[in-house]
């Protein structure tokens, strides 16, 4: 199975982050790689993007923050190539073509960010419809699409499974500022509607990446609508 996984910046490096945490994330990778998959992981800008951002903002325009917000994810990545050794090449790939090119060698890919406006979810969405990914992983620190912001609202419901047409409607309303947060950026959610891509949507933990590859997440499945 060829699968591209958006993982949350501030999943993998929180602000408390160790080479610990890393490791544990390598180490999962790893094992999807031994069992025959291809792989794809577009890092998170995380805790660094939004520090970098909030200081930039006061003297810059939303894209020169946006540019600060990639130099994030990139550097995260540069970590995780480090702990993936030799399963990875030591280059952050910073186009889709550079990345097709790490994965015909079968070597796991790591990228961050490539253009302004947008989230490393659109990124990991266009990718995986670029090198034709069965399989779509959001991992980020909520687990799953809920109906309303779990963050603010206790009685918020998780959706165990919605239509790419669904998850659409459900984003539209984000807003994309530099280093802003939503459940799934609304372009990410729209490449996804277009490309039909099957994807789910989990707590980021690497127990629960690894449930995926074993079809028993606990997160929310988003499938494409029936086309004619
Ligand atoms: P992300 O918002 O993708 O980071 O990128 P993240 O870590 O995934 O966020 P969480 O942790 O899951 O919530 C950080 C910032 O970098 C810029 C945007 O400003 C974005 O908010 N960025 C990233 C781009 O402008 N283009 C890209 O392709 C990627």
């Amino acid at each position: 199975m060829k699968v591209v996984f958006a993982l949350g910046g501030s999943v993998i490096m929180p602000r408390e982050g160790d080479a610990e945490n890393i490791r544990r994330y390598a180490q999962v990778f790893k094992s999807i790689k031994e069992r025959g998959h291809d792989i794809c992981i577009v890092v998170g800008g995380g805790y660094i993007a939004r520090r970098y951002i909030s200081i930039a903002r006061a003297f810059t325009n939303e894209a020169f923050c946006d540019e600060i917000g990639i130099m994030a994810t990139r550097m995260n990545s540069m970590v995780l190539i480090a702990a993936l050794g030799d399963y990875t090449v030591k280059k952050v790939p910073e186009d889709f073509k550079e990345a097709e090119m790490i994965l015909n060698l079968k070597k796991i890919v790591v990228m961050g960010g490539t253009h302004p406006a947008h989230t490393t979810d659109a990124v990991a969405a266009s990718l995986a419809e670029y090198i034709d990914a069965d399989l779509l992983v959001i991992a980020t620190n909520v687990d799953g699409v809920y109906d309303r912001d779990p963050r603010k609202y206790r009685d918020a419901k998780k959706i165990k499974i919605l239509t790419t047409k669904e998850l659409v409607d459900i984003t539209k309303s984000s807003t994309i500022e530099a280093g802003s947060s939503s459940i799934v950026d609304p372009l990410a959610s729209k490449i996804i509607d277009r490309a039909g891509l099957k994807t789910v949507v989990i707590k980021g933990t690497p127990e629960e990446i690894m449930n995926v590859i074993e079809d028993k997440h606990r997160g929310t499945l988003i499938v494409p609508e029936k086309r004619d």
